[in-house]
């Protein structure tokens, strides 16, 4: 059975959640492995729409095994909420929501201390979600962090919140100006958490191994994305954990030498959040169109988000970085009213040609992009199944995309709906998971 990591090939907000959801069925485990509530994946089942944070998106799929792995950051307060939305609509968390003893904790003076570290930055700001993500990867970083088993031990937990707290608050009162903490305001809620949590929170890296030697096939579903990994991304206008496939081994506990196979996802043009390089940013009336069309806000803080061509030399770098065997376009029906797209195929930097990624930040500020147009298929192609059902431009388009990339396509996503998706044949998919074709008929 095979151990396929799903990961994000450009900015994020790819359509993840909806290719994690579409692979479900054929996975017996889902586990999530870096990042924390700042993403945002959005699935839709019937009429029912979810937007998940932290819990993968297999758990709403009966009997799906969910993890959050030691990679993930939690935040417990929107960790319970998240819980008690999903159990009133019917889904089932016990038996199948697994948590790490050894994710870090997102603490109150996370969020507080990245308000208060992106007000400092003003121009300069990465635009974070503001959920405390950064700040908590600092303190694992820096040894201090809370993991979720210290919350079920009353006294160590007790003591380090004292000790965060002695430097936390001189930090945020001498640097930042801003409001402190009281050890008790946080211990009351905090430990009222860590009783509703306790029941999932385990050592999740051997139940994983286990249920692999079991014979369990296991999906690794990446948050954010390539370009906004720690090491990988558009530093330092990234993430601060590791999104690429590589995260997919420290962040859960699987080996690498369990891993059959990567599968990335990538929007059939691109889209970025907050700061930070964008080589081919729309500007004016096209971006506004295609931001519209693709209803183009955050899941997580509804910040409209900047618009792009699709760019084949961050995908040709994704490729690369992951491993990739294969990759899914979402959203190619948002490109149905366009007279003429464009795809990147290189930049131009002081006259000469690059096509690789560059990864040094002022190459890439400097970089403009050059294009290859293509002729728009003005026709719809939403809710297509099947790749017969595109107009001849459309399948030409993909093509083109796959030709760039130099890996084949598997998935092509013309709707949020699970059976809005066709199935390519020259990919792994089939290989992978025989049944997928069948499931979306
Ligand atoms: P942070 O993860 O909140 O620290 O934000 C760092 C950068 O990653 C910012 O540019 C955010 O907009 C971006 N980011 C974080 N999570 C997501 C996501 O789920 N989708 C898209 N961008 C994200």
């Amino acid at each position: 059975m095979p151990n396929i990591v799903v990961v994000g090939t450009q900015w994020g907000d790819e359509g993840k959640g909806k290719v994690v959801d579409v692979l479900t069925p054929h996975v017996n485990v889902v586990v999530r492995y870096s990042g924390g509530n700042n993403a945002g994946h959005t699935v839709v089942v019937g009429r029912e729409k979810y937007v998940l944070h932290s819990i993968p998106s297999g758990i709403l799929h009966n009997g799906c095994r969910c993890v959050v792995g030691c990679g993930v950051v939690v935040d417990p307060g929107s960790l319970i909420e998240e819980m008690e939305s999903l159990v009133q609509r019917g889904v089932t968390l016990d038996g199948n929501l697994f948590i790490s003893k050894n994710a870090h904790v997102i603490m109150p003076y996370h969020p507080a201390l990245d308000r208060a570290s992106e007000a400092k930055l003003g121009a300069r700001r990465i635009g974070t979600t503001l959920k405390g993500v950064g700040p908590a990867y600092v303190d694992k970083a820096a040894r201090v962090g809370i993991r979720m088993a210290d919350l079920l031990d009353e006294r160590l937990f007790r003591e380090k919140v004292e000790a965060n707290l002695a430097q936390k608050n001189r930090l945020l009162r001498e640097i930042y100006d801003a409001q402190t903490f009281r050890v008790e305001e946080i211990l009351g809620p905090y430990l009222r958490y860590a009783g509703w949590l306790a029941p999932y929170i385990t050592d999740t890296a051997l139940l994983l191994n286990r249920w692999i030697e079991n014979g369990y096939s296991v999906l690794f579903e990446g948050a954010q994305a390539t370009m906004l990994d720690l090491d990988h991304g558009t530093y330092p206008y990234v993430t601060s954990s590791s999104t690429t496939t590589g995260g997919a081994c420290t962040g859960t506990g699987v080996p690498p030498t369990r891993i059959h196979g990567a599968l990335g996802v990538a929007k059939a043009y691109a889209t970025r959040v907050g700061s930070g390089p964008f080589p081919t940013e729309m500007q004016g009336a096209i971006a506004e169109e295609i931001r519209a069309r693709g209803n183009e806000y955050g899941a997580t803080t509804g910040r409209p988000r900047r618009c792009g061509w699709f760019d084949a030399v961050v995908l040709r770098y994704a490729v690369r970085i992951n491993g990739l065997d294969t990759v899914a376009v979402t959203k190619l029906d948002v490109l149905d009213q366009c007279e003429t797209i464009r795809v990147c195929t290189g930049y131009r930097y002081r006259g000469d040609l690059i096509t690789e990624f560059p990864e040094d930040e002022s190459v890439l500020a400097g970089a403009e992009p050059e294009y290859e147009e293509i002729t728009g298929w003005m026709a719809p192609t939403t809710g297509a199944k099947h790749e017969g059902d595109l107009p001849a431009k459309a399948r030409r388009y993909l093509e083109r995309l796959e030709e760039l990339m130099g890996v084949p396509l598997c998935l092509v996503s013309t709707g949020p709906q699970r059976d809005e998706t066709i199935v390519c044949d020259d990919s792994p998919l089939p290989r992978w998971f025989p049944g997928v074709r069948a499931s979306l008929l």
